[in-house]
């Protein structure tokens, strides 16, 4: 409440204050003439200086239901209290999903997401990228909101910074993810919540090829024992098509489409529910609102003209969900190195945001061997840590143990099968967001395989 008084107060000097610089613009114009009165409140001055209206159209937006109820909600959001801003602040690739400013520097400039080549170095380079200093600031309102205090009018709230089609960063832009419901309000979040590129890091550093490796299952993607030219990239633990897989999935996108039986088609949410439906409902318990939160809440789903009857103890729901689950854990099950999985157990449901998706418990990276993130890995690491992509920065004792373990070979159709894997794992909803085009992938991933 103190705050939010203060707030106001401090308001109404940063309004003078742009008042005054929109005066001295108009003035550049043209001649300076005699000064004018200035407005009185509620009333225009002479001079262009308008009067403040007392607050009311500040009030339109500055009550507790609406930029007080938002922001209270939002404190549970975990765009407010997740840490990855702090973390990734400074890192310009990182910033377009990460940082308030690299967003909408990427937004504003039109950043493209295709890659090009360096003559110098020879190697391609991923152009979808803010700039060192735009990459800064927590996820807030004027992040998504991109006109605040422009009228300062309730309109304000109205623009989003982007509901353009998006050009998927993994794809280099060859695909566009686009979710046309209600305006196209999902692809504000799909900017963010999308994969990222796998890159011939051992290669020439372009994008992977991810049709190729669909059209021609039984190639080797990966040999220890081959040249380098053949292995374009070295696995490793966090071989991974990163978080923000929810995007592909929704728009029925960006996977590894191996032809099989089952087609590759989309449920009704792609085109007519938006994420806001199920994420931002009224509110229920944690979820909804300004939350972004949909777990638990059938506020969304039982909107009018969707569902009437979803709730927890929903049979449809259990059906797909169960079948979903069953469908990754049978796929993990098909990607093994003598006998173990290559794919990652981890139990803990900290560090571990898909822990309750597949019974193993997989996270989506891989069980190959990293001195930091994966000390029991079962699979000889190729290249190095994360945090030290080569191998000659571990330790002799380490060295040895990596030396012991057996070397991994993947076909494309392993590695395709990971990303898939990786694709619906991690798209959270066990085929809630797109049943039709996660259960395509999943089942002609498994049908791949030997
Ligand atoms: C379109 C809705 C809207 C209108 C109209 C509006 N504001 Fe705001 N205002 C916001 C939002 C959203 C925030 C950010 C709230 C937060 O971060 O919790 C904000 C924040 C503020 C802040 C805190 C500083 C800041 O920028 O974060 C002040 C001060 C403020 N508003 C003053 C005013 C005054 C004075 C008016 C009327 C002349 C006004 N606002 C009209 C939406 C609005
Ligand atoms: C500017 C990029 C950006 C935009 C736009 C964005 N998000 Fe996010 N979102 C993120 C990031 C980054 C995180 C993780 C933050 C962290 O952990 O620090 C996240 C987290 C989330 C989470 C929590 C995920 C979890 O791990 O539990 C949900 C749910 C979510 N976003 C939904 C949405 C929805 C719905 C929209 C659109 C209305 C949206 N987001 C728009 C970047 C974005
Ligand atoms: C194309 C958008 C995008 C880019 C680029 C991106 N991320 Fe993310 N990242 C996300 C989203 C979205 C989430 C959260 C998704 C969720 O929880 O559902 C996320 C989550 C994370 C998390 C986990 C946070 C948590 O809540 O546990 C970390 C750590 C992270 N990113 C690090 C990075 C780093 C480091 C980079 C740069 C090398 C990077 N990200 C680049 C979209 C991106
Ligand atoms: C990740 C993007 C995102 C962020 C961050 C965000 N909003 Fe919103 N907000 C939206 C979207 C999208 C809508 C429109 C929802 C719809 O139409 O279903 C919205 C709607 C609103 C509304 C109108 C709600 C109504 O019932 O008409 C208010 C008020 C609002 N936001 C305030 C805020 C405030 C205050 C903050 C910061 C504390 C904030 N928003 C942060 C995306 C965001
Ligand atoms: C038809 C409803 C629905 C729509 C539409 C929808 N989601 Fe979800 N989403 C869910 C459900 C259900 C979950 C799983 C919640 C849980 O953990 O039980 C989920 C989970 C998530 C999560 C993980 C965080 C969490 O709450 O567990 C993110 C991030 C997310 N969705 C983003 C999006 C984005 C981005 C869009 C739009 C491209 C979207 N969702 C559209 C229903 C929906």
């Amino acid at each position: 409440m103190k705050k939010n008084l203060l707030v106001i107060g401090i308001g109404f000097l940063l309004i003078g204050a742009s008042i005054f610089s929109a005066c001295t613009k108009e003035g550049a114009m043209g001649p300076a003439g005699a000064s004018g009165t200035n407005g009185t409140n509620g009333t225009n001055g002479t001079n262009g200086k308008d009067g403040v209206d007392g607050g009311t159209t500040c009030t339109e937006c500055h009550n507790p239901a609406t930029v007080t109820m938002a922001a209270t909600q939002y404190e549970m959001s975990k765009h407010s209290y997740g840490e990855a801003s702090f973390g990734e602040a400074g890192n310009a690739s990182c910033g377009p999903c990460h940082e308030s400013e690299a967003f909408k520097y990427v937004c504003a400039n039109n950043v493209p997401s295709t890659f090009s080549l360096n003559a110098t170095t020879n190697k391609w380079v991923n152009n979808y990228s803010s700039v060192a200093s735009a990459a800064i600031g927590e996820i807030t309102c004027n992040t998504c909101h991109s006109s605040l205090h422009t009228t300062y009018g309730k309109e304000d709230l109205s623009p989003l910074t982007t509901v353009a089609p998006v050009s998927s960063t993994m794809w280099a832009g060859a695909q566009t993810f686009d979710a046309p419901a209600e305006g196209g309000i999902s692809n504000l979040c799909i900017k963010c919540h999308q994969p990222r590129p796998f890159t011939a890091s051992n290669g020439d550093g372009n994008v992977l090829n991810y049709t190729a490796l669909a059209s021609n299952a039984t190639a080797v993607f990966y040999d220890a024992a081959q040249a380098n030219t053949l292995n374009l990239l070295k696995p490793g633990y966090r071989t991974h098509t990163h978080y923000g897989t929810v995007g592909a999935i929704y728009v029925g996108k960006g996977g590894v489409e191996f032809p099989g039986t089952v087609a590759y088609a989309n449920s009704v949410h792609t085109t007519i529910a938006s994420c806001q439906d199920c994420h931002m409902a009224p509110l229920n318990g944690k979820s909804g609102g300004h939350t972004f939160f949909a777990a638990g809440n059938f506020n969304g789903c039982n909107k009018a003209g969707c569902h009437t009857d979803m709730s927890s103890t929903s049979t449809t729901l259990a059906a797909v969900t169960a079948a979903a689950k069953k469908g990754l854990d049978d796929l993990a099950a098909k990607l093994k190195i003598n006998g173990v999985d290559i794919l990652n157990r981890n139990p803990d449901a900290t560090t571990n945001l898909w822990a309750t998706k597949t019974t193993n418990k997989y996270d989506g990276y891989l069980n190959i061997y990293d001195p930091i993130n994966n000390p029991a890995g079962i699979a000889n690491n190729p290249g190095g840590t994360f945090q030290n992509p080569s191998s000659s920065s571990f330790t002799q004792a380490q060295k040895d143990i990596n030396a012991a373990l057996p070397k991994i070979t993947l076909t494309n159709a392993q590695m395709g099968a990971i990303i898939n894997f990786q694709l619906c794992l991690r798209e959270y909803s066990l085929g809630v967001h797109n049943n039709k085009y996660s259960t395509a992938l999943v089942q002609n991933s498994i049908a791949i395989l030997p």
